[in-house]
């Protein structure tokens, strides 16, 4: 099986509402999406492509290679097709692998039992082949098979990613309600910013949005951070491949970038974490960090874009304190972002009222199962004030 040379369909998952951001960094990329749904991005690909995809992509979760779509009723019928697949191709017999699924079948009751038929039917084909069984089980540094089974019908994949996309690897310390990497570049792809005016981010807690900025702006992938890949586990990897497109991602990024991004919290636990955090990006020299209330955070007189994820009420935080603050951010920003473009990322709706300004947009996301608001403001002199429901 040439899966490295041989075309088939490519999934790339990722978590619901980011597929629109995803689909133009596939596109960036040079690949045509032939389908795009809520929770990821199909197009058609080679395991070579993979690479590339992995190396590449800012707001994904996982890349599927299909290996094989058929019908199966039930357990025996999935492992029945199962082991016709040429595994002992694809799995070294002295290797291991793991098994996830998505799996909605009326004789399924936990997936652990599908992972666990997919494991045997793998393991059988191979013992039958070559003799011995391959290690297999929970860890997913190595090779991975992803099982998506509907009803009656299955696709069974290679999961070419291993550890999820979506977080950038340079998190080491996550600090409070920390906003996933893949989520806070897609908040910051929503906004439109030119990745070359000034990024103000007060309450940055661990610094996720100041350093996805930074990477954006400085064009440097959180891909380079990694150095293990599900592709690197599947029979027929060409390391050459990988080194190549990392050298290519190496010599594009930028080192610095001329303008400023300002990252500030009240917390100074959260600003020595947020440094740490962008020290092991790399991009701790680009990020000016200071710890204050985010109404004494310097505005820079060349406007670009100033962007908030305050805490909001259901996990963290108290709502009559969190009233007052969310009003302060309205007031900061009407008073002293004139010409920024404003941002507030916010789960709750009653307290985004009390900002007191017309959001000029609203754009829908996901913060795990909490749905949330990218608000909007445009800061000129005559910013429209709503009247504030106090
Ligand atoms: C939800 S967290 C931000 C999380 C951040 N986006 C991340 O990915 O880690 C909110 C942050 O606001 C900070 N904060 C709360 N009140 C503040 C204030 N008045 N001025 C500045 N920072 C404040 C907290 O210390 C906390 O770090």
């Amino acid at each position: 099986m040439q899966v490295f040379h041989t075309e088939n369909k490519i999934i790339i998952t990722c978590n619901k509402r980011l597929s629109s951001y995803l689909q133009q960094e596939v596109e960036e990329l040079g690949f045509k999406p032939t389908r795009v749904f809520q929770t990821g991005v199909e197009l058609l690909g080679t395991v070579t492509d993979t690479i590339a995809l992995n190396l590449n992509l800012r707001c994904a979760s996982q890349v599927l290679y299909l290996i094989k779509s058929f019908k199966a009723a039930d357990p025996q019928q999935l492992y029945d097709e199962l082991v016709t697949i040429e595994w002992e191709n694809l799995i070294d017999f002295t290797g291991y692998f793991s098994v996830s699924s998505n799996v909605n079948n009326e004789h399924i009751r936990t997936p652990l039992f599908a992972n666990v038929k997919v494991k045997d039917a793998i393991a059988d084909r191979i013992k039958s082949i070559k003799g011995i069984r391959p290690n297999s089980g929970a860890e997913v540094n190595k090779t991975l098979v992803h099982l998506y089974w509907q009803d009656d019908s299955a696709d069974i994949f290679l999961d070419t990613s291993g550890e999820t996309l979506a977080k950038h690897s340079y998190r080491k310390i996550p600090g409070k309600a920390p906003m996933l990497e893949a989520l806070a570049t897609s908040t910051i792809m929503a906004t439109h910013w030119d990745r070359k005016s000034t990024f103000i981010n007060p309450m940055c807690g661990s610094g996720t949005l100041a350093i996805e900025a930074a990477l954006l702006a400085t064009d440097k992938h959180p891909g380079l951070f990694r150095m293990n890949y599900g592709f690197m586990h599947i029979m027929g990897y060409d390391e050459t491949v990988f080194f190549t497109e990392r050298r290519k991602l190496k010599d594009k990024s930028k080192k610095d970038t001329g303008f400023k991004i300002i990252a500030t919290d009240i917390s100074d636990d959260a600003v020595d974490i947020a440094q740490k955090n962008a020290k092991t990006a790399g991009v701790e020299h680009l990020i000016e960090f200071s710890v204050c209330d985010f109404a004494d955070t310097l505005v820079p007189a060349e406007p670009g874009i100033i962007m908030f994820n305050p805490e909001y009420g259901e996990r963290l935080g108290v709502h009559t304190k969190l009233e007052a603050t969310y009003k302060r951010m309205g007031d900061f920003m009407k008073k002293e972002c004139l010409g920024y473009r404003g941002y507030i990322f916010t789960g709750n709706p009653d307290l985004a009222k009390k900002i007191g300004l017309k959001a000029a947009r609203k754009v829908e996301f996901y913060n795990g199962k909490l749905d949330c608001r990218l608000l909007e403001y445009e800061l000129y002199e005559g910013t429209k004030r709503e009247p504030r429901e106090d």
